[in-house]
């Protein structure tokens, strides 16, 4: 094929990546995710030509909402949240999308109303009946929702058309609870109709880790067990709990960012190739992770697992309250904002290749990354330079950062200029914005557009989501049952408590530093 060919290939693949004719239906239109994620998002596309030439966004409030009142609202949020700026009339024409209807959503008369709202704008402006349902509401009105839709038809898909529905985390608060809602969104919609969007797999740069496994020769053959010392997965955030004090008490960092977040990119990480990239195919793979992990024991939870809570501290020069200074958060909160949890497969690949993964609020640095260690070289003919002080060469380590500064580093030993042998680590780098001159896509953008194309792989499945739930469940039981009156802490600003290097340590390894 030469290179014109191709470029048409690309440019026709591209075009299929436009959706149909649809209209967008946000259940909480005027809270949070809605005003930071989506509308920001869905401008974005907008302007990138991503959206259909037809295409309405019906925005569902608890109270009234004129539709200018409602546009003014999303113009602020698209002011402070889209990645694009107003050029010309855009916004304006963009914001003719958005429409708002008031629910109750304990009224069947409510969602018979918004079928009839649903039939006139689609009557109105000649648009097909596909509906796209995003849950951006707190957990409890989940069911609610699922079961009124289910009530007056909304759930079916008419003459040809698609109806989905996007469930946003958490699902569940444990595996029974999990289990539950799985099964009772199962009686009204079909799990090809359900979108469970963890925004994680949105991000590029975790799409680039399965890019760079399963599109490149070199990396596979030692990716395993023979080569790979163990693993690091960090997700490390600067931010406290901003104002979801009350949210959080009731989840703690397992639930927030472990069970969901962190597991996908161990997925990731860990699963065998797919034989395609197509939803079921893929997801089978993770699933396969997610079942093969070691079962945590009982006993061993308190040396495989660590939490902690951070105290008052100081970020960027900046005094800080502690935890349980926080607004919505009890004064003897045992909630943890940082876990590390060690985690191992028994599978051929990965048997005795420890996975350590940690996740912290108010830690010095934004970063989440993948960190390989390699095994060290057997037997070694050369001086060291790594600072360690061991006289020891250092390991290789592939750096995979999913954010902020996207890209790969790869390190190895590389001889000191001047007389001698001596080797010092140095750094090959990829980074993704100036390789391809461009700001990535937020995560939204590439999930809504996926779940408007019925494109599922990056979404999560039920069974997935079970077995992760399940993987976690000895530890949330074990912190639960436990009569601790207080948890480890670390001062706000620094990398978590002793109990997670020790965690490590135990091991011979510790916490790489971000490179
Ligand atoms: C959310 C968690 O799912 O992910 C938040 O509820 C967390 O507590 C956020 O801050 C992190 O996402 P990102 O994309 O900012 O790293």
């Amino acid at each position: 094929m030469n290179k014109i060919e191709k470029e048409k290939q690309t440019s026709s693949a591209d075009k299929k990546r436009i959706p149909a004719p649809c209209v967008i239906v946000i259940f909480g239109a005027t809270g949070d995710l809605t005003k930071r994620k989506l509308i920001p998002a869905l401008y974005d596309l907008y302007t990138e030509k991503m959206l259909p030439e037809k295409f309405k966004i019906l925005g569902i409030t608890r109270g009234k909402l004129s539709d200018p009142d409602f546009r003014q609202r999303m113009k602020k949020a698209h002011d402070e949240f889209s990645k694009s700026k107003d050029t010309g009339d855009q916004w304006e024409r963009f914001s003719e999308s958005l429409h708002c209807c008031p629910i109750d959503y304990d009224s069947r008369d409510s969602f018979e109303n918004l079928k009839k709202t649903l039939q006139k704008i689609e009557g109105d402006y000649n648009i097909p009946g596909n509906h796209l349902f995003y849950l951006a509401i707190p957990p409890s009105a989940y069911l609610p929702v699922v079961q009124q839709l289910g009530v007056v038809g909304l759930n079916k898909p008419v003459n040809g058309e698609w109806t989905r529905i996007i469930i946003e985390k958490p699902i569940g608060y444990d595996l029974k609870s999990a289990k539950e809602l799985n099964e009772k969104v199962g009686e009204v919609f079909n799990e090809d109709q359900v979108y469970r969007i963890d925004h994680f797999l949105g991000k590029e740069t975790v799409q680039n880790l399965l890019a760079f496994r399963f599109a490149n020769g070199i990396f596979e053959p030692i990716w395993n067990r023979h080569y790979i010392d163990h693993i690091q997965i960090t997700a490390g955030e600067t931010v406290g709990v901003e104002g979801r004090g009350g949210y959080y008490e009731r989840s703690g960092a397992l639930r927030d960012m472990i069970q969901n977040h962190l597991l996908q990119v161990f997925a990731h990480t860990a699963m065998e190739a797919p034989v395609r990239f197509d939803a079921d195919a893929f997801r089978d793979e993770k699933v396969k992770v997610f079942e093969s992990v070691k079962p945590i024991s009982n006993e061993e939870v308190d040396t495989i697992a660590v939490r902690a809570q951070y105290t008052r501290g100081k970020m960027d020069g900046k005094e800080v309250p502690g935890y349980k200074e926080e607004e919505g958060v009890d004064k003897n909160s045992v909630t943890e904002t940082y876990a590390a949890l060690k985690l191992h497969i028994n599978n051929w690949r990965w048997a005795g290749v420890p996975f350590y993964l940690r996740t912290g609020k108010r830690l010095p640095k934004r970063v989440s990354e993948v960190i390989l260690v390699f095994k060290r070289i057997p037997h070694q003919i050369f001086q060291s330079d790594t600072g360690l002080g061991d006289g020891e060469i250092d390991a290789n380590i592939l750096a995979i950062r999913l954010q902020p500064d996207e890209g790969i580093s790869l390190r190895f030993g590389a001889k000191v200029p001047g007389q001698g042998m001596k080797i010092k680590p140095v750094t090959m780098k990829f980074d993704y914005e100036t390789t391809f001159n461009t700001k990535l896509a937020d995560a939204y953008e590439r999930l809504l557009l996926d779940a408007m194309l019925g494109d599922a792989a990056l979404f999560a499945r039920h069974d997935g989501v079970e077995a992760s739930w399940r993987i976690l469940m000895p530890v949330l039981e074990a912190w639960e049952n436990s009569t601790v009156k207080a948890l480890p802490t670390y001062e706000a600003g620094t990398w978590g408590p002793k109990e997670a290097e020790e965690l490590l340590n135990r091991d011979g390894c510790w916490w790489r530093e971000c490179l």
